[in-house]
């Protein structure tokens, strides 16, 4: 039996294993998807855990997809420009990281039939997610991106990163006109994750005639999108990404097709009976 990991912490709500693991079973591959639960000074020790014989890769998620690097044996073009591993493959005996996010990204706007080419793309965050998701966007032919993070300077950075690889891209840190102006809004931040779900990561109203992309899936409808909504904007959740993020994976490790629809389901099912509800003032998971 093969068996792949999730490196993080704390991970123990993860969707992954119920979407990976639906995945091998689809597919009829004697392959078990598990948490590696890693705290951050276990995290050497997990990656070499990985070069047994029996581990086809892992998935990485907080804090460690920028921590991993120093520990593996080289990186794809995407991971390095990104600065950021969200997978981990194995060719030969040598530890490759990869970065899958920006792809899930891209695949969820196309199922949802928005044309990246010529967005103007407005980013909530500067951290790991708002660096493939920045870069993703680029890719994809946005005319314009505007970054927008509560400390500038993380913002700086990824504009300064984004600047190098797109010398000709119009790029803007901190500035709530382009906001105003965007036609893409996308929120990178944990703002709005269970059990902070009232909380909203955006400066000022949500603008018309923007859509908006929220990365957060837990809740689904997020303070966010809710807002976005009631403005009349297209709105996209999180699953999308996270099952299209998981398919890229699986196809890296498995080289096989992924079934992204059973994928999409078993996260979706999870989700729902995981889903945090208030009791008394206080979000708690439903079955807790
Ligand atoms: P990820 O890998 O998921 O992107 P990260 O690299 O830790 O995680 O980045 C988290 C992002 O969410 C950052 O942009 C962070 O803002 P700062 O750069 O100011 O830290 C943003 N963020 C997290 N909590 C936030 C909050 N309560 N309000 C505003 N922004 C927040």
């Amino acid at each position: 039996m093969k068996r792949v990991f999730l490196l993080g912490y704390p991970i123990a709500h993860s969707l992954s294993p119920a979407m990976q693991n639906a995945a091998f079973r689809a597919l009829d591959l004697n392959w078990r998807y598990e948490l590696l639960e890693t705290p951050r000074e276990n995290l050497r020790a997990a990656v070499t855990r990985l070069r047994a014989n029996d581990c086809a890769g892992a998935n990485v998620t907080i804090p460690h997809k920028q921590a991993v690097i120093e520990w593996l044996d080289d990186l794809s073009e995407n991971a390095r420009r990104i600065g950021a591993v969200n997978t981990i493959v194995k060719h030969a005996d040598r530890l490759i990281g990869e970065n899958t996010d920006g792809y899930g990204f891209l695949q969820s706007l196309r199922d949802a039939q928005f044309d990246t080419r010529g967005a103007r793309v407005a980013i909530l965050g500067a951290g790991g997610a708002a660096h493939a998701v920045a870069f993703a966007a680029a890719d994809a032919g946005a005319a314009s991106l505007a970054v927008v993070n509560r400390t500038e300077a993380h913002a700086v950075r990824l504009a300064d990163a984004l600047r190098q690889h797109f010398p000709q891209l119009a790029i803007t840190v901190n500035r709530s006109e382009a906001i105003k102006d965007a036609t893409l809004i996308v929120n990178t931040t944990s703002v709005g994750m269970s059990p902070d779900g009232h909380a909203s990561p955006m400066p000022g109203e949500f603008p018309r005639d923007a859509a908006a992309f929220d990365l957060v899936y837990r809740p689904a409808r997020t303070r966010f999108l809710r807002d976005a909504e009631r403005a009349g904007a297209r709105t996209i959740g999180g699953i999308g990404m996270l099952a299209h993020q998981g398919a890229a994976a699986f196809r890296l490790w498995a080289g096989r097709d992924a079934p992204v629809d059973v994928m999409t389901a078993a996260a979706a099912a999870v989700l729902r009976e995981t889903e945090y509800t208030i009791r008394n003032t206080e979000y708690v998971m439903r079955n807790e």
